[in-house]
């Protein structure tokens, strides 16, 4: 499932937070690649150490922490530590996969299960530059407004178009989800999404309400690891 998260972080910060990170210095985009990966990369990239990264990894967490449509939909067990990165023209990222095992800061591994961008400016400030993913109905491409963010699986091949003006800014981490299998996932956010709206229309002491409020619960003891 491929999704859009609207308003991870509010506009005007999601802006302050591009241009802010934008004066910093920044590093060649390989440094997090797979060697295969590496070859068809290039943008640069934030250093993760420095204070800058660290206080916009924190802007970014707390937006996911607070999104929760975000949740519904990744079911997050780890989300990587947000990484930053920007394109100028000329630059593009080819096609790849991600890798499917990333090491985290503390030395643990996760599993990719949702890869994650979040659009640090607006799509007027470039051109090209689009996410552009392969997914069950053909390519799929996106350029969205400055804290919006697109949720897809991390077992798609994807690029990010050449910038041909401007310049673009973004963050990228990745998910271990609770629910490795794709079509579960997406069974669990419809029904969760159902639930939600029908106890707005009912009120939480429904019964068929409650009845699919366990189901959604008990489907998820099933199913998470
Ligand atoms: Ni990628």
């Amino acid at each position: 499932m491929l999704i859009i998260i609207p308003s991870v972080l509010d506009h005007q910060v999601a802006l302050q937070l591009g241009r802010e990170i934008a004066a910093a210095d920044w590093v060649d985009g390989n440094v997090t690649s797979g060697t295969v990966a590496a070859l068809a990369k290039r943008n640069r990239q934030l250093p993760e150490e420095g204070q800058v990264a660290a206080r916009a990894r924190r802007v970014v967490q707390e937006g996911l922490a607070r999104s929760q449509l975000f949740l519904s939909a990744a079911l997050p067990k780890r989300i990587y530590p947000p990484l930053f990165n920007r394109y100028g023209v000329g630059e593009g990222f080819g096609d790849h996969i991600d890798n499917a095992i990333r090491v985290l800061p503390d030395g643990d591994q996760m599993r990719t299960d949702l890869s994650a961008t979040l659009f640090l400016n607006d799509p007027e400030e470039y051109d090209d530059g689009e996410l552009a993913i392969d997914s069950d109905f053909g390519r799929v491409a996106y350029k969205l407004r400055a804290g919006d963010m697109l949720l897809y699986p991390s077992t798609s091949l994807h690029h990010v178009t050449e910038v041909t003006r401007g310049e673009r800014i973004a963050s990228f981490f990745w998910i271990e989800s609770l629910v490795q299998d794709g079509a579960a996932r997406e069974a669990l956010f419809d029904l969760d999404q159902s639930v939600q709206a029908l106890c707005v229309e009912r009120g939480g002491t429904d019964a068929q309400v409650l009845r699919l409020t366990k189901t959604y619960h008990n489907l998820i003891r099933r199913w998470a690891k």
